[in-house]
């Protein structure tokens, strides 16, 4: 057998996070730039234009220039084989978004050296968290008047509770950004505008005890930079790969995306620091891919409506181990049979291409005829496994449904029942008051949007959605529980899911505490688990 893992050791998967408009399509497009995928900048991006072309799947994309799903970009540089999971920001956020960092091995977090943490990075900051990946940080729009240097730092730390160590340090910022300052080669990368940044552009890099230092920083700037250097040196955690391959230290790197400065030096730094595929846990225990020589991957989203007439899907899986190929007869371990994974697609800059092979660590798209849910596990192993599933993560906004025409309750139940299966949006049903009626809870609001325009037009079913005033939504991990008996707040309300599991829904985060102090050794999660 061909040994594939010189392959699969050249794989780096990982996902970029921010909070919208920090820089994240920016970073993505020069990443693609260096690698050699794209000739300009700006031809990946171009908001309302070429970023929908990324993924011109639904109409409601088309009418609104945005991207209401995760894509997938695949590139060389050097010898790497780069897999990027691009998480959508903005109100399409979905959990999806979620769901694109269980395909991940590693995070790349960028924040606006103006703002500092933001809300969404929070968010997705928490699902790495409980991954335990390896988080990478790039504070941008350095070209930019920036927050204070440390004080960026603090955030980080405070905010999201993670150590980091700076592996650059910014040198002013704005109209007196000069560059950065390499701490273990004691070197300055010198900041030129590189033609706004649509070529790539030449670093110039100087001793920080060369003689002509003081000349090419403005005054002060020497002296700030060495006190700054002696306080880091001083305060900040020392690197220490084993932390950061662990997620418990974030190396950070400060840039400017837009103007090309220290991506492709971050690039490179991370490219060694993070990691090949890492093992995935499955009820056979850890699936090493540098061990398991059969093929295996795992479905983290479902993309319906690629064509309209057809009503098709397409799975999106993460190989894990082995090698694919296309038209290859696998084992689909939760339903039980045999598939053949039939018009294997992938992303490459802009466009989707068929292809013919691929490795653990890639990311492919199937055609699927209505068989596969999220978190399935696809193998050729004849020592069959499944891959440990993927948790049900928490809605935030919630609308009661109702049908404008009843008769067609058997479509309407179809319908949302698919949509629900897909993954976009969740299902639920009132706790003991005998009322039929389904409540919907959603990542992003958007997904409200598209639940009503699919069921119109797919299922030929027009709805009303009655949004409620919760915010939280809690599974409840006691199996003993009498929910009868559980009190909690006026404004709580109590519900199942569809396998009739209680939960539990809040419209504060003050309520959620009261019902915990009310109710001693209730056991509240954010996450479901299937
Ligand atoms: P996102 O994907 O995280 O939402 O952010 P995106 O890359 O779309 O960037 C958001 C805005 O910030 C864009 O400007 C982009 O040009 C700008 N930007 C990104 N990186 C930098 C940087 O390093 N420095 C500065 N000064 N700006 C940066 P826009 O005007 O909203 O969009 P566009 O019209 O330029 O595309």
């Amino acid at each position: 057998m061909l040994d594939f893992t010189n392959e699969i050791k050249k794989r780096r998967t990982f996902a970029i996070i921010s909070h919208p408009d920090a820089g994240k399509t920016t970073l993505t497009e020069k990443f693609l730039l260096y690698g050699g995928a794209i000739n300009q900048a700006g031809s990946v991006k171009g908001k309302a234009t070429a970023k929908h072309a990324v993924s011109d799947w639904m109409e409601i994309e088309k009418e609104r220039g945005i991207s209401v799903t995760s894509s997938v970009l695949q590139f060389h540089y050097n010898d790497y084989c780069i897999n990027i999971l691009d998480t959508p920001g903005h109100q399409d956020f979905s959990e999806d978004t979620y769901r694109t960092l269980m395909a991940a091995d590693s995070a790349v977090m960028v924040i606006d050296a103006s703002k500092g943490v933001e809300a969404q990075t929070r968010k997705l900051f928490k699902v790495c968290v409980m991954r335990h990946i390896p988080i990478f940080t790039f504070i941008n729009k350095m070209d930019r008047e920036a927050k204070d240097t440390f004080e960026l730092l603090d955030d980080i730390e405070k905010e999201l509770g993670i150590a980091t160590c700076p592996v650059n340090w910014p040198i002013g910022s704005g109209k007196r950004f000069k560059g950065v300052y390499d701490r273990a080669n004691e070197e300055i990368e010198l900041f030129s505008d590189t033609r706004k940044g649509t070529a790539i552009g030449e670093v110039k890099k100087i001793s920080i005890h060369d003689g002509s230092v003081d000349s090419l920083l403005e005054e002060g700037q020497r002296e700030l930079l060495e006190e700054e250097i002696e306080l880091l040196d001083g305060a900040s955690a020392e690197f220490d790969q084993e932390l950061v391959g662990k997620g418990e230290l974030s190396p950070v790197f400060f840039g400017s995306a837009l103007t090309n400065f220290g991506v492709e030096t971050f690039l490179q730094h991370f490219l060694n620091m993070t990691t090949s595929p890492l093992p995935r846990k499955s009820d056979r225990g850890e699936i090493d891919p540098m061990q398991e020589k059969e093929f295996s991957a795992f479905v983290f989203k479902i993309q319906a409506n690629m064509n309209k007439a057809h009503r098709d899907r397409i799975a999106f899986m993460r190989i894990c181990s082995g090698e694919f190929e296309a038209g290859m007869e696998v084992f689909h371990v939760q339903g039980g049979k045999k598939v053949r994974l039939s018009q294997p697609q992938q992303m490459m800059a802009s466009e989707r291409k068929m292809i013919e092979k691929a490795y653990g660590g890639d990311i492919i798209g199937i055609f699927d005829p209505g068989i596969f849910s999220i978190g399935d596990t696809l193998t050729s192993s004849a020592d069959k496994f499944a891959y440990e599933g993927i948790p049900t993560f928490a809605p935030e906004h919630f609308a009661r449904v109702r049908q404008v025409d009843t008769m067609k309750r058997k479509q309407f139940v179809k319908g949302i029942n698919q949509i629900a299966q897909e993954g976009a949006i969740q299902i639920f049903q009132e706790y003991n008051t005998g009322m039929e009626e389904i409540i919907v809870g959603v990542v992003g609001v958007l997904q409200f949007d598209v639940l009503k325009y699919r069921l119109q037009s797919e299922y030929n079913v027009e709805i009303i959605l009655e949004t409620l005033p919760y915010e939280y939504i809690r599974w409840i991990e006691n199996k003993d529980i009498d929910l009868d008996r559980l009190s909690g707040t006026s404004d709580m309300k109590k519900i199942k899911d569809l396998k009739d599991r209680p939960l539990l829904l809040f419209v504060n985060s003050w309520s959620i505490r009261m019902t915990q102090e009310r109710n001693e050794g209730l056991i509240l999660s954010e996450f479901g688990r299937s």
